[in-house]
């Protein structure tokens, strides 16, 4: 099985990757814009101070050695081709858009040693699709992230029909080496929680949609008669409906016999107003900032 401690990049998820660096790994984040980086930066020094001023409270020495340690192992660049010549693990987080992730990969594939493992953060694509511009099909799988990253402990590990044991073997051990609890599924639309969360979401909708409960009484319904920590709507305004109406999409067009990604008008209609989540203000709740 591979060791994949030494050295990884992350393609983008700026703010979260001082977590793999602080398991001791090195990293190399790349995004083609310098001002993600630079925010990405600035975002992983205030949240790694606040870990060493919680962590060490009484001994700022020590709290100052940790952000040393750590920042140490982080490196940025926007140039992917140039972040990849020595890494052991590639895991790409770019925009969700087919064309974009292979134009990046065939030019990854091209740039990166024979060893280099490659994986994407797709939450809603093909991940055979995405490695099929590799020559590296053995050595590519899934490696699925949740937000907020330092917070959600599951990986969502993807195999692909090619992918080696050992590549299978090495990212569940990279995973849980960074604290995850990791699961395993094929390579299927929105793999475990999104192929259940979408659809859900959905449906809580076009409940809305018709009419038969409130939005308040919806959410109200799922935590305590469900036990779930957030309504689907709650949810929704949090992940951004725009993200939903993106996602419910792509699977309509590619599964249109699949009555349970069919588009919802009410869903479609809020993006369209700008609706699109909490952050913004307004998506099914009102909210002040
Ligand atoms: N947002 C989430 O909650 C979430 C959760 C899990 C997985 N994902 C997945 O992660 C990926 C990124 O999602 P996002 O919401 O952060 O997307 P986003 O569109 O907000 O961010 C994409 C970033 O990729 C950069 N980028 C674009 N092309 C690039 C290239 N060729 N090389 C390097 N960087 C490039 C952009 O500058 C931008 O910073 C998607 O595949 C998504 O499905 C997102």
């Amino acid at each position: 099985m591979k060791n994949l401690k030494r050295q990884w990049v992350f393609i983008n998820i700026p703010g979260i990757n001082f977590g793999r660096s602080s398991y001791g790994q090195n990293v190399t984040l790349v995004d083609v814009s310098s001002d993600v980086l630079k925010k990405s930066e600035s975002n992983i020094q205030n949240s790694l101070g606040r870990v060493a001023k919680k962590l060490h409270k009484d001994d700022p020495a020590a709290g100052k050695k940790l952000v040393d340690d750590v920042l140490s192992r982080i490196q940025y660049t926007t140039e992917p081709q140039k972040g990849v010549q020595n890494a052991d693990l590639v895991v790409e987080a770019i925009i969700e858009n087919i064309d974009i992730k292979h134009k990046l990969f065939k030019s990854l594939d091209e740039a990166a040693p024979e060893k280099t493992l490659f994986a994407s953060n797709t939450s809603s694509l093909s991940i055979a699709e995405i490695a099929s511009v590799t020559k590296r099909l053995d050595k590519f799988g899934g490696l699925h992230f949740f937000n907020p990253v330092p917070m959600m402990k599951l990986l969502e590990v993807i195999r692909i029909p090619e992918t080696s044991d050992e590549t299978y073997n090495s990212m569940m051990a990279w995973g849980k080496s960074i604290g995850k609890v990791c699961i395993t599924c094929k390579d299927t639309p929105g793999f475990v929680v999104n192929r259940l969360l979408v659809p859900y979401i959905a449906e809580a909708v076009r409940m809305l949609e018709r009419g038969d409960a409130s939005a308040q009484d919806i959410d109200t319904a799922m935590k305590l008669g469900a036990g779930y920590p957030m309504g689907p709507l709650e949810l929704a305004d949090y992940t951004g409906l725009d993200t939903g109406v993106f996602i419910l999409e792509g699977w309509h067009k590619k599964f249109p016999d699949n009555a349970l990604f069919n588009p919802v008008e009410l869903q479609n209609k809020l993006v369209k107003e700008g609706k699109l989540e909490e952050r913004v203000g307004e998506g099914f709740y009102k909210y002040t900032k």
